[in-house]
């Protein structure tokens, strides 16, 4: 349940510390991508290069170094997890997240977060008791923070009583029926179309288009994240396989949708790649030679399958709900309500394709959420990464999938 789970470790300073190292190997061999902040009290316990070594990544601690800021703001650092795991937690930062103080790197991406915390608290049995750190734990706890431990034992401080860090093993489970409890997709299956697809003209030539990939296949992660069985039907990018997801790896227009039809029936079906239109209709066997003074060859095209409207017209094996996009340069959203119309899908993701968006092959992406036919069906959302849009439509798709149960 946690494969591909990404969490964000805050190791504060206490003398459990050392068993943020125990619980990073243990989470990392379940398959979670973990990265840490160390706090600079944390840092007197564990090295962080003890923890970059066990996350496989750098280790981030100080608030005001320009690297750190360059290459990660502590904004991006909250937000890039699915789960933020202070451990240990001291009475100190405890207090912090429960002012909202934001005094170093771990306060303040803990204030910025806008992800699900959870905190394992170790220390002295007094401080535990203390009436302040009673009302802080009340105060995270009403929050919807979640908290293991601490437990009962012999405490580094030589006495006993409540304070103790729960065993790693706990807190592992914790992460993990977490994970469990927050995957709203668990038991649906999914299949999601990505990247361009190229039409052979003979053997070494195609026609194809500037599609990456790079949105179909963040939606393949997200849905594979909240717990769906998906499949990713791919044409030819030059992207990584995304992990957690299956991907079957096809070329042209008909292989995808050769592929997609293998996969119904699914409960829900992203169409995101840039199937092209049409395909050559005889393609050559032999590369098309050159021939000094003849005339260029002239090519014949057919047009191809329409594999979204195939996959929405698929009888009893269509998917309860289907997601087409819509990639328009000019009344993006006019022409966009119209296909969801035409192609007979449930929702269309519309986008803003002019070469001045940069969309083909960015980053970013500016997109409207359409899923029905009237004006309140329509929601735009602001210009985000295409990692943001792909977990905004997978919560979309988990509510509908709520809703309808
Ligand atoms: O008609 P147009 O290509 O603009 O429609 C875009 C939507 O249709 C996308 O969701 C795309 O994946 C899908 N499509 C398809 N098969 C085609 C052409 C487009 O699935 N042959």
């Amino acid at each position: 349940m946690i494969t591909n789970r990404r969490i964000l470790l805050v190791v504060s300073g206490g003398i459990a510390a050392y068993k943020a190292l125990e619980l990073t190997r243990e989470l990392k061999r379940r398959g979670a991508a973990v990265r840490a902040i160390l706090t600079d009290a944390g840092a007197k316990f564990v090295t962080p290069l003890s923890l970059a070594a066990l996350t496989g990544e750098k280790v981030y601690g100080d608030l005001f170094s320009l690297t750190d800021e360059s290459e990660m703001g502590h904004i991006r650092l909250s937000r890039e997890a699915d789960l933020v795991l202070v451990a240990p937690a001291t009475a100190d930062i405890l207090a912090k997240m429960a002012h909202g103080l934001a005094t170093d790197l771990a306060t303040t991406a803990l204030l910025a977060t806008d992800k699900p915390v959870m905190v394992a608290p170790s220390m002295n049995v007094r401080m535990w008791e203390h009436a302040a750190t009673r009302a802080n734990m009340e105060t995270l706890r009403t929050r919807g923070i979640v908290v293991v431990g601490p437990v009962a034992g012999e405490l580094a401080c030589g006495e006993e009583g409540e304070g103790r860090l729960a065993e790693v093993a706990d807190i592992v489970k914790a992460v993990e029926d977490f994970f469990e409890a927050a995957a709203p997709l668990r038991g649906r299956r999914a299949v999601v179309t990505s990247g361009p697809t190229f039409e052979p003209v003979d053997p070494v030539r195609f026609i194809g288009n500037r599609s990456s990939g790079k949105q179909g296949h963040a939606i393949a992660a997200a849905l594979a994240r909240l717990g769906a069985r998906t499949v990713l039907v791919s044409g030819p990018v030059a992207l990584p396989d995304p992990a957690g997801v299956e991907v079957v790896h096809t070329e042209t227009a008909e292989q995808m949708l050769r592929a997609v039809n293998e996969c119904l029936p699914v409960d829900v079906a992203v169409m995101a790649a840039a199937v092209s239109d049409w395909r050559v209709r005889d393609v050559a066997e032999a590369k098309i030679k050159k021939t000094k003074g003849a005339a260029p060859p002239r090519l014949e095209l057919s047009e191809n399958p329409d594999i979204l409207a195939t996959v929405a017209g698929a009888g009893n094996k269509r998917p309860r709900l289907v997601v087409g996009f819509a990639a328009e340069t000019e009344n993006v959203l006019a022409n966009a309500r119209a296909k969801r119309v035409a192609k007979g899908c449930d929702w269309i993701v519309a986008n803003d394709v002019s070469p001045a968006e940069g969309v083909f092959g960015g980053d970013n992406n500016t997109v409207h959420l359409i899923t029905g036919a009237n004006d309140a069906d329509v929601a735009s959302w602001p210009r985000m990464g295409k990692d943001a849009v792909a977990a905004r439509l997978a919560d979309a798709i988990a509510r509908h999938f709520g809703a309808i149960q």
